[in-house]
């Protein structure tokens, strides 16, 4: 295992722990206390499945830029997490996307039916605003903010109601790349800055973050776009192929394969050079993008 990746797991597991103790468990006693059972298990099913962990990780490792303890930022972290894997349930609905297979599973409203699919994601988005609201650090109400507004309205969802508002229109190019930018690019560039901002990073490294962060994201989509075309859906662990049959205004549809990864190749560039200026975990982060382009899950 190269140091590279063996620092990803080492911070992928540090996630998996910490999840693991934000969840609800599915209790017993309920209606006299707790969380509804079938809900807690619809938020464990997909909150718990697997994935890679990205944005938590990319938290971590801006806020270990600056500090070696990671613990204070782990709410963060978690709460990252909570509205990413929010957005996939969502995504995977009838109304969306309508897909079968997450993380190598059913989807969430597959097994829990779409009303449930619908709370789940509703209350793991809550719980993320509960866990970070409960931080004492000092930038804290910041980075909230930051992270709420890259999912929201003019963030995340923006870009998801671009999404389904493009399919089956003419190919645009810039259209795409909005698509792009907030259904992904946000959600990405989001713990980058949330990470450095908790770490009391300098203006110079907020801006370095932020074009790391940027075009990370609009390669990561990218390469998404090109795995549901031609990836293996063992590894992907999604159906594949649904884009086309969808109407999906993606990348690739736009421009074709060969331009697609050689824009994808442009934006990792790009960020490689901006992660110079990451301070201890440059080559970390430097190292995680190049792998982008190559990713098969
Ligand atoms: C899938 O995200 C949705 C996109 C924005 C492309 P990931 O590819 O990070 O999915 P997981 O979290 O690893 O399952
Ligand atoms: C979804 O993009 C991005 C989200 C905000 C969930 P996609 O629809 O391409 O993601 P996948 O391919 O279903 O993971
Ligand atoms: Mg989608
Ligand atoms: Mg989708
Ligand atoms: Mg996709």
């Amino acid at each position: 295992m190269s140091d590279f990746q063996s620092q990803y797991s080492d911070l992928q597991n540090r996630v998996e722990q910490a999840l693991q103790a934000a969840v609800p468990l599915p209790l017993a006693d309920w209606p006299s206390a707790g969380v509804p059972t079938q809900l807690a298990q619809a938020m464990r099913y997909s909150l718990l499945a697997g994935g890679k962990r990205l944005r938590p990780v990319l938290l971590l490792a801006a806020y270990g830029s600056l500090h070696d303890d990671l613990t204070p930022a782990l709410p963060f972290a978690v709460a990252v997490e909570c509205i990413h894997t929010y957005s996939l349930v969502h995504d995977d609905l009838p109304a969306m996307d309508d897909d079968d297979l997450r993380r190598g599973k059913p989807t969430n409203h597959k097994v829990f039916g779409e009303a449930m699919a619908i709370l789940a994601g509703d209350a793991l988005l809550n719980l993320a605003f509960e866990l970070m609201s409960e931080s004492k650090l000092p930038r804290a109400m910041d980075v909230i903010k930051i992270i709420a507004s890259r999912s929201g309205a003019a963030g995340m969802i923006a870009g998801q109601t671009a999404d389904i508002l493009m399919s089956n229109q003419p190919a645009d190019q810039d259209m795409v790349r909005y698509i792009h930018q907030h259904k992904t690019a946000d959600l990405i560039t989001a713990p980058v800055l949330a990470g450095l901002t908790l770490a009391q990073a300098d203006e110079q490294q907020l801006h370095s973050g932020q074009i790391y962060a940027g075009n990370l994201g609009i390669a990561f989509q990218i390469t998404d776009d090109l795995l549901d075309l031609q990836g293996d859906p063992v590894l992907t662990g999604k159906q594949g192929q649904r884009d086309a049959a969808l109407g999906k205004l993606t990348w690739p549809a736009v421009v074709g394969v060969d331009q697609a990864q050689a824009d994808a190749e442009l934006a990792i560039n790009t960020a490689v050079k901006a992660a110079e200026n990451l301070g201890k975990n440059a080559s970390f982060f430097q190292s995680l993008a190049l792998s982008i382009p190559k990713r098969v899950r």
